[in-house]
Protein backbone atom coordinates (compact mmCIF):
# COMPACT_ATOMS: atom_id res chain seq x y z
CA UNK A 1 0.00 0.00 0.00
CA UNK A 2 1.07 3.66 -0.68
CA UNK A 3 2.66 5.91 1.67
CA UNK A 4 -0.82 8.18 2.89
CA UNK A 5 -0.53 11.79 2.19
CA UNK A 6 -0.25 14.46 4.74
CA UNK A 7 -3.94 16.26 5.13
CA UNK A 8 -3.15 19.68 6.67
CA UNK A 9 -5.27 20.78 9.41
CA UNK A 10 -6.12 24.66 9.37
CA UNK A 11 -7.46 25.77 12.47
CA UNK A 12 -9.88 29.13 11.81
CA UNK A 13 -11.41 29.11 15.29
CA UNK A 14 -9.90 32.65 15.93
CA UNK A 15 -10.57 33.86 12.75
CA UNK A 16 -13.63 32.72 11.64
CA UNK A 17 -14.52 31.16 14.76
CA UNK A 18 -14.01 34.91 16.09
CA UNK A 19 -17.60 35.73 13.65
CA UNK A 20 -19.83 34.26 15.38
CA UNK A 21 -22.17 36.49 16.92
CA UNK A 22 -21.00 37.49 20.64
CA UNK A 23 -17.78 35.23 20.19
CA UNK A 24 -15.56 37.79 20.12
CA UNK A 25 -11.89 37.13 22.22
CA UNK A 26 -9.27 39.21 23.58
CA UNK A 27 -6.04 38.77 23.14
CA UNK A 28 -5.12 37.07 26.15
CA UNK A 29 -7.80 34.27 25.74
CA UNK A 30 -7.07 34.16 22.37
CA UNK A 31 -3.38 33.53 23.21
CA UNK A 32 -4.85 30.55 25.40
CA UNK A 33 -6.62 28.83 22.48
CA UNK A 34 -3.64 29.03 20.18
CA UNK A 35 -1.26 27.18 22.53
CA UNK A 36 -3.84 24.48 22.92
CA UNK A 37 -4.13 24.28 19.47
CA UNK A 38 -0.22 23.95 19.18
CA UNK A 39 -0.68 21.10 21.71
CA UNK A 40 -3.36 19.50 19.51
CA UNK A 41 -0.41 20.10 16.25
CA UNK A 42 -2.74 21.90 13.85
CA UNK A 43 -0.67 22.71 11.26
CA UNK A 44 -1.89 26.48 10.24
CA UNK A 45 -3.08 28.52 12.81
CA UNK A 46 -5.50 31.44 11.40
CA UNK A 47 -4.97 33.80 13.96
CA UNK A 48 -7.23 36.69 13.23
CA UNK A 49 -7.68 39.69 10.54
CA UNK A 50 -5.05 41.87 11.44
CA UNK A 51 -6.41 45.22 9.28
CA UNK A 52 -9.57 44.73 11.80
CA UNK A 53 -8.49 46.33 14.70
CA UNK A 54 -5.85 47.48 17.12
CA UNK A 55 -6.62 44.39 19.00
CA UNK A 56 -6.82 41.79 16.32
CA UNK A 57 -3.11 43.06 14.92
CA UNK A 58 -1.86 42.48 18.08
CA UNK A 59 -3.06 38.89 19.29
CA UNK A 60 -2.07 37.89 15.65
CA UNK A 61 1.85 39.46 16.72
CA UNK A 62 1.36 37.90 20.26
CA UNK A 63 0.58 34.55 18.97
CA UNK A 64 3.19 34.93 16.02
CA UNK A 65 5.47 35.47 18.72
CA UNK A 66 4.56 32.94 20.99
CA UNK A 67 3.73 29.59 18.54
CA UNK A 68 6.32 27.80 17.50
CA UNK A 69 5.14 24.55 16.18
CA UNK A 70 2.32 25.84 14.04
CA UNK A 71 2.33 28.04 10.92
CA UNK A 72 0.29 31.40 12.29
CA UNK A 73 -1.38 32.89 9.32
CA UNK A 74 -3.57 35.83 9.16
CA UNK A 75 -6.37 37.01 6.92
CA UNK A 76 -6.62 39.86 4.11
CA UNK A 77 -8.49 41.42 1.53
CA UNK A 78 -6.57 42.08 -1.46
CA UNK A 79 -5.91 45.21 -0.49
CA UNK A 80 -2.17 46.70 -0.18
CA UNK A 81 -2.88 47.58 3.49
CA UNK A 82 -4.54 45.05 4.60
CA UNK A 83 -1.44 42.44 3.03
CA UNK A 84 1.29 45.19 4.67
CA UNK A 85 -0.70 45.00 8.14
CA UNK A 86 -1.10 41.06 8.12
CA UNK A 87 2.83 40.57 7.04
CA UNK A 88 3.97 42.64 9.85
CA UNK A 89 1.19 40.65 12.17
CA UNK A 90 2.96 37.58 11.85
CA UNK A 91 6.46 38.87 11.11
CA UNK A 92 8.16 37.26 14.64
CA UNK A 93 6.14 34.22 13.62
CA UNK A 94 8.93 30.98 13.24
CA UNK A 95 6.33 29.97 9.72
CA UNK A 96 4.18 32.50 8.62
CA UNK A 97 1.38 32.76 6.33
CA UNK A 98 -0.94 35.75 4.46
CA UNK A 99 -3.79 34.36 2.99
CA UNK A 100 -5.81 36.71 0.76
CA UNK A 101 -9.42 36.41 -0.35
CA UNK A 102 -11.64 37.74 -3.04
CA UNK A 103 -15.32 37.04 -3.87
CA UNK A 104 -15.74 35.11 -7.20
CA UNK A 105 -19.16 34.28 -7.79
CA UNK A 106 -21.33 36.65 -9.96
CA UNK A 107 -23.55 37.65 -7.25
CA UNK A 108 -20.19 38.83 -4.87
CA UNK A 109 -18.58 40.63 -8.35
CA UNK A 110 -21.45 42.37 -9.45
CA UNK A 111 -23.26 43.30 -6.44
CA UNK A 112 -20.99 43.36 -3.98
CA UNK A 113 -17.71 43.93 -5.40
CA UNK A 114 -19.08 46.18 -8.21
CA UNK A 115 -16.24 44.99 -9.98
CA UNK A 116 -16.27 42.79 -13.73
CA UNK A 117 -14.55 39.18 -13.26
CA UNK A 118 -11.25 40.89 -15.44
CA UNK A 119 -11.00 43.75 -12.31
CA UNK A 120 -11.18 40.58 -9.57
CA UNK A 121 -8.56 38.34 -11.31
CA UNK A 122 -6.53 41.95 -11.65
CA UNK A 123 -6.68 42.81 -7.76
CA UNK A 124 -5.99 39.30 -6.90
CA UNK A 125 -3.00 38.77 -8.84
CA UNK A 126 -1.59 41.89 -7.21
CA UNK A 127 -2.33 41.26 -4.15
CA UNK A 128 -0.92 37.51 -4.01
CA UNK A 129 2.14 39.17 -5.83
CA UNK A 130 2.48 41.75 -2.90
CA UNK A 131 2.07 38.89 -0.20
CA UNK A 132 4.60 36.62 -1.72
CA UNK A 133 7.22 39.89 -1.15
CA UNK A 134 6.44 39.50 2.26
CA UNK A 135 6.33 35.77 2.57
CA UNK A 136 7.02 32.53 0.96
CA UNK A 137 3.75 30.93 2.14
CA UNK A 138 1.06 32.73 0.35
CA UNK A 139 -2.95 31.43 0.44
CA UNK A 140 -5.45 32.69 -2.27
CA UNK A 141 -9.18 32.05 -1.46
CA UNK A 142 -12.33 32.42 -3.69
CA UNK A 143 -14.52 33.48 -1.84
CA UNK A 144 -18.09 31.83 -2.68
CA UNK A 145 -16.16 29.28 -4.61
CA UNK A 146 -19.38 27.51 -3.70
CA UNK A 147 -21.59 29.39 -6.08
CA UNK A 148 -18.83 30.20 -9.14
CA UNK A 149 -18.82 29.50 -12.43
CA UNK A 150 -16.00 26.79 -12.89
CA UNK A 151 -14.59 28.26 -15.85
CA UNK A 152 -14.23 31.34 -14.12
CA UNK A 153 -13.01 29.79 -11.20
CA UNK A 154 -10.11 27.78 -13.44
CA UNK A 155 -8.92 31.10 -14.76
CA UNK A 156 -8.57 32.93 -11.39
CA UNK A 157 -6.74 29.87 -9.64
CA UNK A 158 -4.16 29.23 -12.60
CA UNK A 159 -3.48 32.80 -12.60
CA UNK A 160 -3.28 32.91 -8.55
CA UNK A 161 -0.67 29.72 -8.49
CA UNK A 162 1.21 31.48 -11.58
CA UNK A 163 1.41 34.87 -8.89
CA UNK A 164 2.85 32.56 -6.25
CA UNK A 165 -0.12 31.22 -4.10
CA UNK A 166 1.38 28.27 -2.53
CA UNK A 167 -2.39 27.23 -1.22
CA UNK A 168 -5.74 27.29 -3.14
CA UNK A 169 -8.47 27.08 -0.99
CA UNK A 170 -11.86 26.80 -2.22
CA UNK A 171 -14.22 27.93 -0.18
CA UNK A 172 -18.22 27.01 -0.12
CA UNK A 173 -19.19 30.42 2.12
CA UNK A 174 -22.66 30.00 2.29
CA UNK A 175 -23.02 26.06 3.14
CA UNK A 176 -24.71 25.56 -0.27
CA UNK A 177 -22.69 22.89 -1.54
CA UNK A 178 -24.02 19.32 -1.52
CA UNK A 179 -20.89 16.73 -0.89
CA UNK A 180 -20.53 14.67 -4.56
CA UNK A 181 -20.85 18.27 -6.23
CA UNK A 182 -18.70 19.76 -4.06
CA UNK A 183 -16.20 16.95 -4.52
CA UNK A 184 -16.57 16.87 -8.19
CA UNK A 185 -16.40 20.68 -8.46
CA UNK A 186 -12.84 20.46 -6.30
CA UNK A 187 -11.57 16.77 -8.43
CA UNK A 188 -12.72 19.08 -11.61
CA UNK A 189 -10.85 22.32 -10.60
CA UNK A 190 -7.65 20.33 -9.78
CA UNK A 191 -7.59 18.62 -13.20
CA UNK A 192 -8.54 21.30 -15.17
CA UNK A 193 -6.01 23.68 -13.98
CA UNK A 194 -2.92 23.78 -15.84
CA UNK A 195 -0.19 24.50 -12.82
CA UNK A 196 -2.70 22.64 -9.77
CA UNK A 197 0.66 20.63 -9.09
CA UNK A 198 2.21 24.06 -8.09
CA UNK A 199 -0.30 24.20 -5.12
CA UNK A 200 -2.39 22.18 -2.27
CA UNK A 201 -5.85 22.70 -2.93
CA UNK A 202 -7.86 23.21 0.21
CA UNK A 203 -11.21 23.74 1.56
CA UNK A 204 -13.47 25.70 3.67
CA UNK A 205 -16.99 25.00 4.19
CA UNK A 206 -19.82 26.04 6.06
CA UNK A 207 -22.15 24.49 7.46
CA UNK A 208 -25.57 26.34 6.99
CA UNK A 209 -27.23 22.93 5.58
CA UNK A 210 -25.33 20.54 8.30
CA UNK A 211 -23.01 19.69 5.64
CA UNK A 212 -19.33 21.43 6.45
CA UNK A 213 -18.17 18.11 7.17
CA UNK A 214 -19.22 16.19 4.39
CA UNK A 215 -18.29 18.56 1.83
CA UNK A 216 -14.80 18.68 3.36
CA UNK A 217 -14.43 15.42 3.08
CA UNK A 218 -15.91 14.29 -0.18
CA UNK A 219 -13.23 17.19 -1.36
CA UNK A 220 -10.26 15.51 0.55
CA UNK A 221 -11.72 12.20 -1.86
CA UNK A 222 -10.62 14.32 -4.38
CA UNK A 223 -7.54 15.72 -4.06
CA UNK A 224 -8.03 18.45 -1.59
CA UNK A 225 -4.92 18.57 1.11
CA UNK A 226 -5.92 21.06 3.59
CA UNK A 227 -9.00 21.38 5.23
CA UNK A 228 -9.89 24.90 7.13
CA UNK A 229 -12.14 23.83 10.23
CA UNK A 230 -12.67 25.32 14.14
CA UNK A 231 -13.08 23.70 17.23
CA UNK A 232 -16.13 22.48 17.77
CA UNK A 233 -17.66 23.68 14.50
CA UNK A 234 -17.26 27.64 15.73
CA UNK A 235 -17.78 30.12 12.75
CA UNK A 236 -19.87 32.52 11.12
CA UNK A 237 -23.47 31.65 11.30
CA UNK A 238 -24.06 27.97 11.78
CA UNK A 239 -20.39 27.62 11.92
CA UNK A 240 -17.63 25.80 9.73
CA UNK A 241 -16.45 22.03 9.73
CA UNK A 242 -15.80 21.00 13.05
CA UNK A 243 -12.29 20.02 13.08
CA UNK A 244 -12.59 17.22 15.79
CA UNK A 245 -15.27 15.44 13.38
CA UNK A 246 -12.96 15.99 10.29
CA UNK A 247 -9.91 14.73 12.06
CA UNK A 248 -11.51 11.57 13.88
CA UNK A 249 -13.18 10.45 10.44
CA UNK A 250 -10.28 10.90 8.92
CA UNK A 251 -8.40 8.85 11.16
CA UNK A 252 -11.50 6.21 12.16
CA UNK A 253 -12.09 5.48 8.72
CA UNK A 254 -8.28 4.77 6.96
CA UNK A 255 -9.78 2.50 4.91
CA UNK A 256 -11.16 4.81 2.98
CA UNK A 257 -8.93 7.85 3.17
CA UNK A 258 -5.55 8.04 1.64
CA UNK A 259 -4.35 11.06 4.07
CA UNK A 260 -3.37 11.31 7.55
CA UNK A 261 -2.96 14.24 9.85
CA UNK A 262 -0.74 14.66 12.87
CA UNK A 263 -3.14 15.90 15.08
CA UNK A 264 -2.88 14.95 18.85
CA UNK A 265 -6.07 13.84 19.44
CA UNK A 266 -6.33 13.21 23.25
CA UNK A 267 -6.18 17.14 23.24
CA UNK A 268 -9.26 17.51 21.11
CA UNK A 269 -11.96 17.17 24.56
CA UNK A 270 -10.00 19.67 26.72
CA UNK A 271 -10.00 22.09 23.57
CA UNK A 272 -13.21 21.83 23.06
CA UNK A 273 -13.39 22.87 26.80
CA UNK A 274 -11.36 26.03 26.28
CA UNK A 275 -13.25 27.42 22.94
CA UNK A 276 -16.47 27.01 24.74
CA UNK A 277 -15.56 28.24 28.34
CA UNK A 278 -14.30 31.08 26.67
CA UNK A 279 -16.65 31.88 23.99
CA UNK A 280 -19.44 31.19 26.43
CA UNK A 281 -21.00 28.62 23.14
CA UNK A 282 -21.64 25.42 25.62
CA UNK A 283 -21.38 22.27 23.23
CA UNK A 284 -24.46 20.12 23.15
CA UNK A 285 -24.59 16.74 24.78
CA UNK A 286 -24.97 14.94 21.19
CA UNK A 287 -22.47 16.73 19.43
CA UNK A 288 -20.57 14.16 17.89
CA UNK A 289 -16.79 13.45 19.47
CA UNK A 290 -16.37 16.45 21.87
CA UNK A 291 -20.67 16.36 23.93
CA UNK A 292 -21.27 14.93 27.08
CA UNK A 293 -22.87 12.05 25.42
CA UNK A 294 -20.78 11.42 22.28
CA UNK A 295 -19.55 7.98 24.55
CA UNK A 296 -22.55 7.80 27.05
CA UNK A 297 -24.01 4.28 26.50
CA UNK A 298 -27.82 4.93 27.90
CA UNK A 299 -29.93 1.53 26.86
CA UNK A 300 -29.39 -1.46 28.35
CA UNK A 301 -28.90 -3.79 24.96
CA UNK A 302 -25.98 -1.12 24.28
CA UNK A 303 -24.50 -1.10 27.59
CA UNK A 304 -24.13 -5.25 27.46
CA UNK A 305 -22.62 -4.82 24.02
CA UNK A 306 -19.85 -2.29 25.05
CA UNK A 307 -19.15 -4.41 28.29
CA UNK A 308 -18.51 -7.95 26.31
CA UNK A 309 -17.04 -6.55 23.86
CA UNK A 310 -16.30 -2.89 23.36
CA UNK A 311 -16.01 -2.43 19.69
CA UNK A 312 -19.34 -4.03 19.46
CA UNK A 313 -21.06 -0.21 19.76
CA UNK A 314 -17.97 1.77 19.78
CA UNK A 315 -15.89 2.81 16.52
CA UNK A 316 -13.78 5.65 18.88
CA UNK A 317 -12.01 5.58 22.11
CA UNK A 318 -13.19 7.84 24.44
CA UNK A 319 -9.44 8.22 25.69
CA UNK A 320 -8.13 8.51 22.42
CA UNK A 321 -9.92 12.49 22.04
CA UNK A 322 -8.83 13.02 25.55
CA UNK A 323 -12.12 11.83 27.76
CA UNK A 324 -11.75 10.81 30.87
CA UNK A 325 -8.51 13.06 31.50
CA UNK A 326 -10.22 14.94 33.97
CA UNK A 327 -7.69 14.56 36.88
CA UNK A 328 -8.43 15.83 40.30
CA UNK A 329 -5.82 18.32 40.29
CA UNK A 330 -5.89 20.58 43.50
CA UNK A 331 -7.78 20.81 46.86
CA UNK A 332 -8.42 22.90 49.62
CA UNK A 333 -5.11 22.43 51.13
CA UNK A 334 -3.05 23.07 48.01
CA UNK A 335 -0.94 25.82 48.36
CA UNK A 336 0.13 28.70 45.84
CA UNK A 337 3.02 26.86 44.33
CA UNK A 338 0.84 23.81 43.58
CA UNK A 339 -1.50 26.32 41.59
CA UNK A 340 0.94 28.32 39.91
CA UNK A 341 2.65 24.75 38.02
CA UNK A 342 -1.23 23.23 37.76
CA UNK A 343 -2.10 27.05 35.74
CA UNK A 344 1.13 26.84 34.21
CA UNK A 345 0.62 22.99 32.86
CA UNK A 346 -2.75 24.03 31.77
CA UNK A 347 -1.03 27.09 29.66
CA UNK A 348 -2.89 29.50 32.07
CA UNK A 349 -0.36 32.77 32.31
CA UNK A 350 -1.23 36.05 34.06
CA UNK A 351 0.18 39.00 33.22
CA UNK A 352 0.48 40.95 36.55
CA UNK A 353 0.93 39.39 40.21
CA UNK A 354 -2.35 41.06 41.62
CA UNK A 355 -4.02 38.96 38.80
CA UNK A 356 -2.52 35.76 39.76
CA UNK A 357 -3.14 36.58 43.54
CA UNK A 358 -6.91 37.25 42.52
CA UNK A 359 -7.29 34.02 40.83
CA UNK A 360 -5.83 32.01 44.10
CA UNK A 361 -8.49 33.83 46.06
CA UNK A 362 -10.58 32.91 44.01
CA UNK A 363 -9.25 29.64 44.12
CA UNK A 364 -9.31 29.03 47.93
CA UNK A 365 -12.29 30.25 48.36
CA UNK A 366 -14.25 27.83 45.39
CA UNK A 367 -12.25 25.11 47.40
CA UNK A 368 -13.95 26.13 50.88
CA UNK A 369 -16.88 25.39 48.80
CA UNK A 370 -16.83 22.19 46.36
CA UNK A 371 -13.19 20.66 48.17
CA UNK A 372 -12.35 18.80 44.92
CA UNK A 373 -10.92 21.56 42.30
CA UNK A 374 -10.64 20.40 38.41
CA UNK A 375 -8.84 21.32 35.41
CA UNK A 376 -12.13 23.04 34.00
CA UNK A 377 -12.32 25.02 37.66
CA UNK A 378 -9.30 26.44 36.63
CA UNK A 379 -10.03 27.00 33.41
CA UNK A 380 -13.28 28.89 34.82
CA UNK A 381 -11.41 30.97 37.38
CA UNK A 382 -8.99 32.19 34.95
CA UNK A 383 -11.40 33.34 32.33
CA UNK A 384 -13.00 35.26 34.97
CA UNK A 385 -9.77 36.97 36.60
CA UNK A 386 -8.48 37.85 33.19
CA UNK A 387 -11.39 38.68 32.14
CA UNK A 388 -12.15 41.63 35.14
CA UNK A 389 -10.94 44.62 33.82
CA UNK A 390 -9.86 47.88 36.21
CA UNK A 391 -11.27 50.45 33.82
CA UNK A 392 -14.82 48.52 33.79
CA UNK A 393 -17.71 50.69 34.39
CA UNK A 394 -19.51 47.94 36.16
CA UNK A 395 -18.36 45.60 39.08
CA UNK A 396 -20.37 43.27 41.20
CA UNK A 397 -20.34 44.47 45.21
CA UNK A 398 -23.05 42.46 46.76
CA UNK A 399 -26.51 40.89 46.28
CA UNK A 400 -29.30 38.96 48.47
CA UNK A 401 -31.95 36.91 46.38
CA UNK A 402 -35.39 36.23 48.19
CA UNK A 403 -36.71 32.85 46.29
CA UNK A 404 -39.56 30.82 48.27
CA UNK A 405 -42.73 28.76 47.14
CA UNK A 406 -45.54 31.29 46.58
CA UNK A 407 -43.94 34.13 46.88
CA UNK A 408 -42.91 36.56 44.07
CA UNK A 409 -38.67 36.19 43.78
CA UNK A 410 -36.77 39.82 45.12
CA UNK A 411 -33.31 40.37 44.07
CA UNK A 412 -31.27 43.09 46.23
CA UNK A 413 -28.45 43.88 44.35
CA UNK A 414 -25.22 46.18 45.04
CA UNK A 415 -23.18 47.89 42.05
CA UNK A 416 -20.31 49.46 41.39
CA UNK A 417 -21.49 52.08 38.86
CA UNK A 418 -18.42 54.26 37.35
CA UNK A 419 -16.71 54.15 40.79
CA UNK A 420 -19.86 54.86 42.55
CA UNK A 421 -21.68 52.28 44.90
CA UNK A 422 -25.63 51.74 43.74
CA UNK A 423 -28.19 49.60 45.18
CA UNK A 424 -31.50 48.54 43.79
CA UNK A 425 -34.04 46.41 44.39
CA UNK A 426 -36.48 44.15 42.08
CA UNK A 427 -39.34 41.59 41.75
CA UNK A 428 -38.92 39.16 39.00
CA UNK A 429 -40.47 36.15 37.62
CA UNK A 430 -37.73 33.98 39.15
CA UNK A 431 -34.63 35.11 40.84
CA UNK A 432 -32.46 35.31 37.98
CA UNK A 433 -35.27 37.61 36.19
CA UNK A 434 -35.37 39.37 39.54
CA UNK A 435 -31.36 39.94 39.79
CA UNK A 436 -31.41 41.29 35.76
CA UNK A 437 -34.15 43.74 36.40
CA UNK A 438 -32.13 44.89 39.62
CA UNK A 439 -29.18 44.99 37.18
CA UNK A 440 -31.13 47.37 34.59
CA UNK A 441 -32.68 49.70 36.88
CA UNK A 442 -29.56 50.81 37.92
CA UNK A 443 -27.87 50.34 34.50
CA UNK A 444 -30.60 51.40 32.05
CA UNK A 445 -28.14 49.77 29.45
CA UNK A 446 -30.97 50.05 26.57
CA UNK A 447 -29.42 45.80 25.54
CA UNK A 448 -31.80 43.23 24.26
CA UNK A 449 -30.96 39.91 25.99
CA UNK A 450 -30.40 37.49 23.04
CA UNK A 451 -29.19 34.40 25.11
CA UNK A 452 -28.87 32.84 28.71
CA UNK A 453 -27.27 29.65 29.48
CA UNK A 454 -26.05 27.41 32.43
CA UNK A 455 -24.00 24.98 32.13
CA UNK A 456 -22.22 22.47 35.08
CA UNK A 457 -18.70 22.90 34.46
CA UNK A 458 -17.84 19.64 36.18
CA UNK A 459 -20.17 16.87 37.79
CA UNK A 460 -22.08 17.12 40.45
CA UNK A 461 -24.60 19.57 42.16
CA UNK A 462 -21.33 21.20 44.38
CA UNK A 463 -19.94 22.16 40.72
CA UNK A 464 -19.61 25.46 39.54
CA UNK A 465 -22.25 26.72 37.02
CA UNK A 466 -21.68 28.73 33.93
CA UNK A 467 -23.68 31.44 32.77
CA UNK A 468 -23.64 32.51 29.62
CA UNK A 469 -25.24 36.48 28.65
CA UNK A 470 -25.47 37.55 25.46
CA UNK A 471 -26.60 41.37 25.00
CA UNK A 472 -27.04 43.01 21.77
CA UNK A 473 -27.46 47.18 21.71
CA UNK A 474 -27.60 49.03 17.91
CA UNK A 475 -26.59 45.69 16.17
CA UNK A 476 -23.51 44.76 18.34
CA UNK A 477 -23.76 41.48 20.05
CA UNK A 478 -21.59 40.63 23.06
CA UNK A 479 -20.84 37.35 25.27
CA UNK A 480 -20.44 37.93 28.87
CA UNK A 481 -19.59 34.69 31.01
CA UNK A 482 -20.04 34.21 34.99
CA UNK A 483 -19.09 31.52 36.82
CA UNK A 484 -20.04 30.29 40.27
CA UNK A 485 -21.49 27.41 42.59
CA UNK A 486 -24.24 29.47 42.97
CA UNK A 487 -25.59 30.38 39.70
CA UNK A 488 -27.76 33.12 40.20
CA UNK A 489 -24.73 35.01 41.39
CA UNK A 490 -23.19 33.34 38.21
CA UNK A 491 -25.81 35.20 36.46
CA UNK A 492 -25.37 38.27 37.80
CA UNK A 493 -21.56 38.15 36.96
CA UNK A 494 -21.90 37.40 33.41
CA UNK A 495 -24.73 40.49 32.66
CA UNK A 496 -22.25 42.86 34.22
CA UNK A 497 -19.66 41.41 32.40
CA UNK A 498 -21.24 41.52 28.93
CA UNK A 499 -22.42 45.53 30.20
CA UNK A 500 -18.99 46.45 30.45
CA UNK A 501 -18.25 44.75 27.06
CA UNK A 502 -20.41 46.18 25.40
CA UNK A 503 -20.30 49.36 26.63
CA UNK A 504 -16.25 49.19 26.19
CA UNK A 505 -15.37 47.61 23.27
CA UNK A 506 -14.64 49.41 19.89
CA UNK A 507 -16.28 48.23 16.95
CA UNK A 508 -14.06 46.01 14.37
CA UNK A 509 -14.34 45.44 10.61
CA UNK A 510 -15.76 42.27 9.08
CA UNK A 511 -13.36 41.04 6.52
CA UNK A 512 -16.50 39.80 4.22
CA UNK A 513 -19.06 42.90 4.70
CA UNK A 514 -15.87 45.33 3.51
CA UNK A 515 -15.43 46.35 -0.05
CA UNK A 516 -12.16 46.28 -1.91
O1 LIG B 1 -16.19 31.69 4.28
C1 LIG B 1 -15.29 32.25 3.62
O2 LIG B 1 -15.35 32.37 2.39
C2 LIG B 1 -14.18 32.81 4.36
C3 LIG B 1 -13.05 33.33 3.54
C4 LIG B 1 -12.52 34.59 4.06
C5 LIG B 1 -12.00 32.26 3.42
O3 LIG B 1 -14.17 32.79 5.56
ZN1 LIG C 1 -15.67 31.36 6.34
Amino acid sequence: MSAKEHLVIFDTTLRDGEQSPGATMNKTEKLRIAKILEKLRVDVIEAGFAIASQGDFEAVKLIAETIKDSTVCSLARVIDKDIDRAAEAIRPAQRGRIHTFIATSPIHMQHKLQMTPDEVVEQAVRAIKRARNHVDDVEFSCEDAGRSELDFLCRIIEAAIHAGATTINIPDTVGYAIPEQFGETVGQIIQRVPNADKAIFSVHCHNDLGLAVANSLAAVGQGARQVECTINGLGERAGNASLEELVMAVRTRQDLFHVETRIDTRHIVPASRLVSTITGFPVQPNKAIVGANAFAHESGIHQDGVIKHRETYEIMRAEDVGWHTNSLVLGKHSGRNAFRSRLQELGIQFETETELNAAFTRFKALADLKHEIFDEDLQAIATDTKRKDADARFSLVCMRVCSETGVVPVAELTLMVDGKERTAEAEGSGPVDATFRAIESLTDSGCTLQLYSVNNITGGTDSQGEVTVRLERGGRIVNGLGADTDIVIASAKAYVQALNLITSEGSKQHPQAADV
